[in-house]
């Protein structure tokens, strides 16, 4: 799917972020698994991850990220039309932690609903929020990207318990005066689900006490499979979109990849031309976080002073599905521009 944003302008009016307190770095995965420090700087650039108490959920990552997001855009939560969370970490299969959260915020008139595509779930819920808001649909949205991988990685598992953390970002969602989104590019390639799924738990193989004795409960991934895709879609998602909006790479001011190991991030950058200075990465600090590793690197972007009101900034994502997406945007935010 691709396409440029034709109808009423919709853009980003506030951005809120939440990481988990508790610090892992490699020194402690080392004793834990057959690893080094040096082993995962090289080979993925992570140093360490955030990783949620036992009795934090998917939901309490998002909240504190929500209500910054709302307030920076200036839109009180009953006023809420939409909440989109993307994630494949829920609190529970049901209800969706979207009903969970909007009960909370008090967005009593708010449809809310979870999206899963992996990593790749904040970009297709920006997607659909947009389309949702520029249609007339809704009039704003708030859209959560977070996951909590820690509680379905296996800890035993040198080969993927060290990849990932635990992290949320959230975005209003409305209506401006300004550009705001240009373009967005997604797709998916369900024959590569097999490299990265979890497989127990749903409903083609339930719950049961072998399932938890062969741990299947677990995140299982082809990492060389899953690498070659990354390297591939990062670039032709890119590519294809900015083709699509008839922009060159060289008018991209930020370029926000999915984190998910450096080697991929650098890869992609060097294919599609991008300086250095114009890529963000924060991989280093939090490992993979899933849907929360877009909004997580838009954060930081602002916070150096890199994204700034009229920047241009193009995100792709990646992930299980396999799935990937891309979204090109010129920058708001603090509620600016608002239509
Ligand atoms: N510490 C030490 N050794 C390790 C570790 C570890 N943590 N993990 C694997 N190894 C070993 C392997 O067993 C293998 O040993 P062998 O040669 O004796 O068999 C050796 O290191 C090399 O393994 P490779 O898999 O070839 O290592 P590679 O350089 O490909 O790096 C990695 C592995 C980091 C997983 C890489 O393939 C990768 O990043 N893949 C993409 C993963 C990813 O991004 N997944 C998520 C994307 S989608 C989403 O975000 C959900």
């Amino acid at each position: 799917m691709i396409g440029t944003s034709n109808g009423r302008p919709i853009s980003i009016t506030g951005l809120g972020c939440y990481v988990p307190k508790r610090v892992v770095t490699n020194d402690e995965l080392s004793k834990m698994v057959d690893t080094s420090d040096e082993w995962i700087i090289e080979r993925t650039g992570i140093r360490e991850r955030r990783v949620a108490e036992p009795e934090e959920a998917l939901s309490d990552l998002c909240l504190p990220a929500a209500r910054d997001a709302l307030e920076q855009a200036g839109v009180r939560a009953a006023d809420l039309d939409l909440i989109i969370v993307a994630t494949v970490t829920p609190d529970m299969f049901f209800p969706s932690t979207g009903a969970i959260i909007a009960d909370v915020l008090g967005a009593r008139d708010a449809a809310a609903y979870d999206l899963s595509a992996g990593c790749t779930g904040f970009m297709y819920a920006l997607a659909q929020a947009h389309g949702m808001v520029s249609a007339g649909l809704s009039t704003n949205a708030l859209v959560i990207g977070g996951d909590v991988l820690s509680k379905i990685l296996n800890w035993h598992d040198r080969s993927t318990c060290v990849l990932f953390g635990d992290g949320a970002g959230a975005v209003v969602l409305e209506p401006s005066q300004d550009e705001g989104f240009v373009g967005f590019e997604l797709g998916a390639d369900g024959s590569g689900g097999v490299h990265l799924n979890l497989p127990a738990g749903g409903s083609r193989l339930p719950p049961t006490s072998e399932t938890v004795a062969a741990e299947q409960h677990f995140v299982s991934m082809n990492g060389r499979e899953v690498f070659k895709f990354a390297t591939r879609v990062l670039v032709s998602s890119a590519e294809k979109l900015l083709d699509e909006c008839e922009t060159s790479m060289d008018e991209v001011d930020v370029y926000v990849p999915h984190q998910a190991n450096v080697r991929i991030i650098e890869h992609a950058a060097r294919k599609l031309g991008v300086p250095e200075d114009r890529v963000v990465v924060n991989v280093d600090r939090y490992g993979n976080t899933s849907s929360g590793s877009i909004p997580l690197a838009l954060a930081d972007a602002v916070a150096d002073g890199r994204l700034r009101e009229g920047k241009l900034v193009l995100m792709t994502g990646m992930g299980a599905g396999l799935t990937w997406g891309s979204a090109l945007m010129r920058w708001t935010a603090n509620g600016a521009g608002k239509a």
